[in-house]
């Protein structure tokens, strides 16, 4: 982990959601999909924590942050900074998605939100040559992830509960046709649908073996290099600090 700094290159926006894209090459060289990145979000320590941020792009020369409109005080002061402004970052944090050699299809499951920090694997996938599909679940058509902004090779699936784009219904009805095609799966979504989601497994494979599927056990981070316990849970048969063996676990370790 590298303390640097990137600044702020240029902001999109898409209705309340901002995205930002920074230029960091020392950070972006280092940066893995499902690693996250602590920025300072403020000129001096107030507010003092760093926020929390999984890259939904990462290239050669920085990496992009999605600022979705809430109530914090750190984020609203990000949609705020100016063009060119040099943003303090700790990073990457934590193990990332690892493409698994022996598969060629991969299935890419999202949920909510969360679904958007699966885009650089998305992306690095299709470029190097596997097959990918990508099924996310989000409350409205405003929420899921543009068709433009995948690799065209990628097969996209959406799932609505408004049912205002896809299918209406969340992410579960598609398991069944979408996982025997798969050589991998890789998640990033709530405990409930890993849950769902190794049972699907198990009913396909009679069991869920180690290697088969990824799970992004999403979280903000403190230190996020080890030193103050705030990212321990129980995981992977133990008490651990996410920030060190995770933020992606294997499917099996996270359901332990
Ligand atoms: S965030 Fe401090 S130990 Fe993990």
């Amino acid at each position: 982990m590298i303390q640097t700094g990137a600044e702020i290159e240029a902001r999109e926006t898409s209705g309340a959601v901002q995205i930002l894209h920074l230029r960091a090459p020392e950070l972006a060289t280092r940066l893995s999909p499902g690693q996250a990145v602590l920025i300072q979000t403020g000129w001096g320590y107030d507010p003092y924590l760093r926020r929390t941020f999984y890259p939904i792009a990462i290239q050669e020369a920085g990496f992009s942050i999605r600022l979705p409109l809430d109530g914090d005080r750190g984020r609203a002061w990000l949609r705020l900074a100016r063009l060119g402004a040099r943003l303090d970052c700790l990073g990457p944090v934590g193990r990332g998605f690892a493409l698994p050699p022996h598969a060629r299809r991969i299935l890419c499951l999202g949920q909510g939100d969360a679904a958007w920090t699966l885009l650089p694997l998305v992306r690095q996938a299709a470029s190097q040559g596997y097959a990918v599909t990508l099924a996310t679940e989000t409350a409205t058509r405003r929420q899921s992830i543009p068709a433009a902004m995948l690799p065209i090779s990628v097969e996209y699936h959406i799932a609505t509960t408004d049912g205002s784009a896809g299918r209406k219904g969340d992410l579960r009805a598609l398991l069944p046709e979408l996982l025997p095609w798969a050589d991998a799966v890789i998640a990033a979504a709530d405990m409930a649908f890993y849950r769902q989601l190794g049972r699907a497994i198990e009913e396909m494979r009679v069991l869920l073996p180690k290697g088969y599927a990824q799970a992004l056990y999403q979280m903000d981070f403190l230190c996020g290099a080890g030193a103050c316990q705030a990212c321990a849970v129980d995981i992977a048969g133990g008490r651990r600090r996410v920030c060190l063996r995770g933020p992606v676990f294997d499917l099996v370790d996270i359901l332990r």
